[in-house]
């Protein structure tokens, strides 16, 4: 199923949501307009703001708090991308130059930063402070996972438990955000947030692990491919692989990747090392454990069966999105 397919049963409620997000992204500084500008012309996939409003469905009808609680976290993603492609050093961003490549690295961490204050004060404004504590949670939970990120980058000795220990901090403590949000929106029952949380971080991670595989071949994301190997940042597919390959093969491919040169020579050959080790059936294995792990917390939830259907949906486009 696509994106598209996906959105159409709510498009009224993501034209409200959007509305919201653009109103959040409008200044009077003309440099700062046009590159928000130049920001909401490619949108992304919007899939954290989707989460937010599946995760309300189950509890309630979408209300004004839904909407924020989308905006806030689609504020919080695009402010978080903006910075990640400054740190991995990416031109390229939903098909387009991405905001370092155009504009540098200084303006960029503003805008960053822009965009994340954007984010909290639209909590703060109306005082949904349930919401700020639960994005703030995730913002530090992110700084922290893209740091481990870089320390372990720079050794290239990252261990399976450091992976996921990882892309939890950085990418499924979003997912659990927004599913948190999404419930907090439409139910005070707090058991009830805590297990929405508990989904979206299983999801979080299952997306972590599809990302990670768009980096070894041909993608329709928008990105380019190489850059995780580039930056010399393991993961999953690659840490399978050493764990099978002789000590020797290790350090024969970590010298590669510390080499220069052809990059694409290089990834060529680091994806025939990893398929010949089974490392990419193994990553698509453990994504496909975290979803079935979303799935049954999924199951346990009170909640009508056609809003959850729609919830697996959404999990199902992670797993098997090509974009
Ligand atoms: C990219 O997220 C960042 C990761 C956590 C891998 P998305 O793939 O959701 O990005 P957009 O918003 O659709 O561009
Ligand atoms: C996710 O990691 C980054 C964030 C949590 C912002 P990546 O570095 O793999 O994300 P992409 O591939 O650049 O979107
Ligand atoms: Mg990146
Ligand atoms: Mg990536």
């Amino acid at each position: 199923m696509s994106i598209n397919e996906l959105k159409i049963p709510i498009e009224k409620e993501l034209k409200a949501f959007e509305f919201m997000f653009k109103q959040s992204m409008k200044t009077r500084l003309p440099l700062l307009n046009t590159i928000l500008s130049y920001i909401i012309k490619q949108k992304g996939k919007q899939i954290r703001p989707l989460f937010v409003m599946y995760a309300a469905k189950l509890f309630g009808d979408i209300n004004i708090r839904t909407y924020r609680g989308a905006s806030l976290v689609e504020l919080l993603h695009t402010a978080s991308l903006v910075h990640d492609d400054v740190v991995d050093d990416s031109f390229q961003r939903r098909g387009f130059w991405s905001i370092n490549a155009l504009w540098k690295n200084k303006i960029s961490v503003l805008v960053g930063d822009y965009l994340l204050s954007q984010g909290l004060l639209l909590a703060v404004e109306h005082r949904d402070f349930d919401m700020l504590e639960i994005l703030s949670t995730a913002v530090k939970d992110m700084s922290e996972g893209e740091l481990q990120q870089l320390e372990r980058s720079r050794f290239m000795n990252v261990t399976e438990d450091a992976y996921f220990h990882i892309i939890k901090q950085k990418t499924a403590s979003l997912f659990a955000c927004c599913c948190e949000i999404g419930a907090a929106s439409t139910t005070l029952d707090t058991e009830l947030q805590k297990h929405m949380r508990n989904f979206g971080e299983q999801v979080g991670l299952a997306f972590q692990i599809r990302d990670d595989l768009f980096d070894f071949g041909d993608n329709k994301t928008g990105k380019p491919s190489g850059i995780d190997i580039k930056g010399r940042k393991l993961t999953l597919p690659i840490i399978h692989a050493f764990s099978k390959a002789s000590n020797r093969d290790v350090q024969k491919i970590k010298k590669l990747i510390r080499s220069e040169g052809n990059n694409e020579q290089k990834i060529k050959d680091i994806v025939s090392f990893i398929t010949a080790h089974g490392g990419m059936s193994y990553s698509r294995g453990k994504m496909e454990e975290f979803r079935d792990r979303a799935f049954e917390i999924l199951e346990s939830i009170p909640a009508e069966k056609h809003h959850k259907q729609s919830l697996q949906k959404l999990v199902n486009f992670v797993i098997e999105r090509t974009q």
